[in-house]
């Protein structure tokens, strides 16, 4: 286990382009995506981006079959995704509240593409290929924004539907549902 820090919002580091992997199946890439499991699940987040603890390559990872702070959203399979593209399918587009690691105790509603194609590369760089919607989607679409200096602040469809968890959910602007980070 290997735990990394988190960066947070304020971080210049967080900003930056990420760049490609060139090389895969190696010791280092193997060791970075183990770190970034153990960080991811510690968090119990719904996906991470290498850029979100400081290491600026093209590399997400994303999903979990159960998790506490997402009960009503289904289970997305646990991926790893390098150098990833992602294409939207139809030009349908959903609300949804959005959080990130990176941005602690905050909520924000943001506009995503519905449905997309996701490609890209597992560590040995076999392909992936996968076309996902709704919840699985929204996330994928939010952990590669990060990998072009994306936060999901910069989204938002309005600025006032962004604030603190607790007093969203307080004051009922919120459910627990389709809140990635
Ligand atoms: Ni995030």
């Amino acid at each position: 286990m290997a735990i990394q820090p988190i960066l947070r919002l304020g971080d210049p580091r967080l900003f930056n382009i990420a760049c490609e992997v060139s090389e895969f199946d190696t010791p280092e890439l193997e060791h970075l995506v183990e770190d970034m499991f153990d960080t991811m699940t510690a968090a119990e987040g719904a996906g991470l981006a290498a850029p979100q603890i400081g290491i600026g390559l093209r590399i997400v990872i994303f999903g979990f079959d159960r998790n506490p702070r997402y009960p009503d959203n289904d289970a997305i399979p646990k991926t790893l995704l390098i150098n990833p593209k992602v294409t939207p399918l139809s030009d349908e587009r959903e609300d949804d509240w959005e959080g990130c690691l990176s941005v602690p105790g905050m909520r924000g509603l943001v506009s995503r593409h519905k449905h997309v194609r996701y490609t890209g590369f597992d560590a040995s760089g076999a392909t992936i290929d996968v076309e996902a919607s709704g919840f699985h989607a929204r996330v994928v679409q939010h952990e590669c924004d990060h990998l072009d200096g994306i936060i999901y602040t910069q989204r938002l469809t309005d600025p006032l539907k962004f604030g603190f968890t607790e007093e969203l959910l307080g004051s009922d602007q919120l459910s627990t549902k389709g809140c990635p980070e």
